[in-house]
């Protein structure tokens, strides 16, 4: 089985955390008075570039802008589908200027940009699995939002609820391990807990067959991976989880990123996928 594992080889978006710092609290996760090492901060990103690069991912890089310190997470602004690009709008104030940075990097490189009416933090909670965009809210991205992504992809959208603060982001709770398309729905991994009652049951019933996660694995950040369908870009805290997933047959690369877990970030987080 293990051998069976393709990878589809991505185009990421990403942008280097040289400005970045934690100077205000938007999540748990986040405590203003904790000092960040930017130099290991820039050491840990370049080693998940190079080892998306290594696996033959190609990057693309915005360029980061003082004063915006969590721009590093590149998922946020915005989720991109056949080329179609969905912008962002941030809940928190502190993170609204970011979205023109990102939006002139897609202008410039030939796209346009659709600016979401409500708050829609990208592939934060938009994710798209081939088959649907699933979608959370509860903390960040609105009802309204999923409503706005599906007109504007013509996909269906999922909304999914999130009820623990710690994973107020749908990528901190859920990764798409397979993509699906129109015949199947590939597969995830996900920490039910996360999600409401009903949510759960919708998770359950598309993905029958999908890998779940303990809180545990969820804390250490096992959430915010990226598979490319054979490689698990996987925090190396998240030890237990990358186990199950060889198990299974994929093949994890272990990528800490402790720095940006300080301001409630990982992998994924760093990561946008820009979808041709
Ligand atoms: N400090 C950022 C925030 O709270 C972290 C964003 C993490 N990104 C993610 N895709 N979960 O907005």
């Amino acid at each position: 089985m293990p051998d069976s594992r393709v990878p589809r080889l991505r185009r990421f978006l990403v942008c280097e955390p040289r400005h970045f710092a934690v100077q205000y609290a938007i999540n748990p996760w986040m405590h203003p008075d904790t000092r960040v090492d930017v130099d290991l901060a820039q050491e840990q990103w370049q080693a998940l570039i190079d080892a998306y690069r290594t696996h033959g991912h190609t990057v693309d890089s915005v360029e980061p802008v003082p004063g915006l310190p969590d721009m590093v997470f590149a998922a946020n602004s915005a989720v991109v589908v056949g080329g179609r690009v969905f912008g962002s709008l941030f809940h928190a104030p502190e993170r609204r200027p970011e979205s023109g940075h990102y939006d002139l990097w897609f202008k410039k490189a030939g796209y346009e940009v659709h600016r979401p009416g409500s708050v829609s933090e990208g592939e934060g909670d938009l994710v798209p699995t081939g088959r649907y965009v699933l979608a959370g809210t509860g903390f960040r991205t609105t009802r309204e939002a999923h409503r706005e992504a599906q007109e504007f992809f013509g996909v269906p959208v999922i909304s999914l609820t999130l009820v623990d603060p710690y994973f107020y982001h749908l990528d901190t709770a859920l990764f798409v391990l397979d993509d699906g398309d129109d015949t199947h729905g590939g597969n995830i991994v996900y920490y039910p807990e996360a999600f409401s009652p009903g949510s759960r049951a919708v998770l359950e019933r598309l993905y029958p067959d999908a890998v779940l996660a303990t809180r545990e694995d969820a804390m250490a950040w096992g959430l915010n991976s990226l598979s490319d369908g054979r490689h698990v870009f996987i925090a190396p805290q998240a030890e237990a989880l990358a186990s199950r997933l060889a198990d299974h047959g994929y093949v994890p690369v272990p990528v800490d990123l402790s720095e940006f877990h300080k301001a409630g970030g990982g992998i994924k987080c760093c990561t946008q996928e820009i979808r041709s």
